[in-house]
């Protein structure tokens, strides 16, 4: 991979990509060796989070590695005022590889610029989840047979999604439909719409999660709404559940329809769908584990065999 670290999908290209979804496979017949003897990878998590960190460090513990760092910062000594490019510089003395999440836009790419350690973004603020990003095309390679030519619908919060984002951008290599399910409040950014527009990707608007909508997706991505971002909580209430799917709603769908979400959701799939064959969002989550070994090993320029 022709990059040191990975902050945003934008810093790897087609080619890297299929590159790190091929080791993904490898590492999912196979995720249990001795690649990172002797090195230590910090987690640094400013935000909460389940599956990240965890499957992060599940990696590390498979391959051989030991991890350091905070899943609260309140533990750090952040808490007590240290700036961020101190927080980095110390880490940086101590680890090999730093991942880090959080809910500041720009804070992994700053990171990256004040350590010559490769920075994995685990997500930030709004932003960017590129790691989230790889499962999900590893997901999607995985249920439709390719990346190519697919009608991907996004539900839900696509303003403050930052998993949409990344999937957006590094769908630009496969001609992508997308269709954007949204209330007003919530729409996909005008940014990335022109993103879509300069990139020549197809999209349509929804504020209806019509039957017509789910009978013509190959992915349904559900988003929950982000209640973090929100200044007042009266504008989360609002909108916080307006976007549900259950089990009837896929009836006439596609046999190739699989239902993705970054997880943890709230109220946006209703449990009768957990045991539709379409549901994918538990393995989603499982194919993590093998798509960051893949990251952690293409940023230390370890082989994989
Ligand atoms: N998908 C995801 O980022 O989940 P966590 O917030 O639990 O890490």
């Amino acid at each position: 991979m022709n990059t040191k670290s990975l902050v945003s999908i934008s810093d790897i290209g087609r080619e890297d990509i299929l590159s790190l979804l091929d080791k993904a496979r490898k590492f999912e017949e196979n995720p249990n060796r001795r690649l990172l003897e002797g090195r230590v990878v910090a987690t640094l998590f400013f935000e909460p989070s389940t599956r990240t960190r965890l499957s992060f460090e599940t990696a590390v513990n498979r391959l051989g590695g030991r991890v350091i760092g905070f899943s609260d910062a309140a533990t750090s000594s952040s808490s007590k005022g240290e700036t961020l490019k101190d927080t980095i510089k110390m880490v940086s003395n101590y680890a090999d590889l730093i991942v880090m999440r959080h809910y500041l836009e720009g804070a992994a790419r700053y990171a990256s610029e004040v350590t010559s350690v490769p920075v994995i973004n685990a997500g930030d603020g709004a932003n960017q989840h590129p790691t989230q990003t790889l499962l999900d095309l590893y997901s999607i390679y995985k249920t439709q047979g390719t990346l190519e030519n697919l009608t991907i619908t996004m539900v839900g919060d696509l303003k403050y999604g930052r998993t949409v984002h990344s999937l957006l951008m590094a769908m630009r290599y496969f001609n992508p439909t997308f269709r954007f399910v949204a209330c007003d409040e919530l729409q996909m950014p005008q940014e990335y719409k022109d993103f879509c527009t300069q990139n020549g990707i197809k999209y349509t608007e929804h504020k209806d999660f019509s039957p017509e909508v789910i009978k013509s997706s190959d992915i349904i991505y559900m988003t929950r709404v982000q209640r973090e971002r929100f200044t007042d909580i009266m504008e989360y209430e609002k909108v916080k559940d307006l976007y549900t799917l259950n089990n009837a709603m896929l009836e006439g769908s596609r046999d190739n329809l699989r239902i993705l979400h970054p997880l943890p959701r709230v109220n946006e799939i209703n449990q009768d769908v957990d045991d539709n064959p379409k549901a994918y969002y538990f393995d989603q989550a499982r194919n993590g584990l093998y798509a960051r070994q893949a990251i952690i090993c293409s940023l230390l320029n370890i082989p994989v065999e």
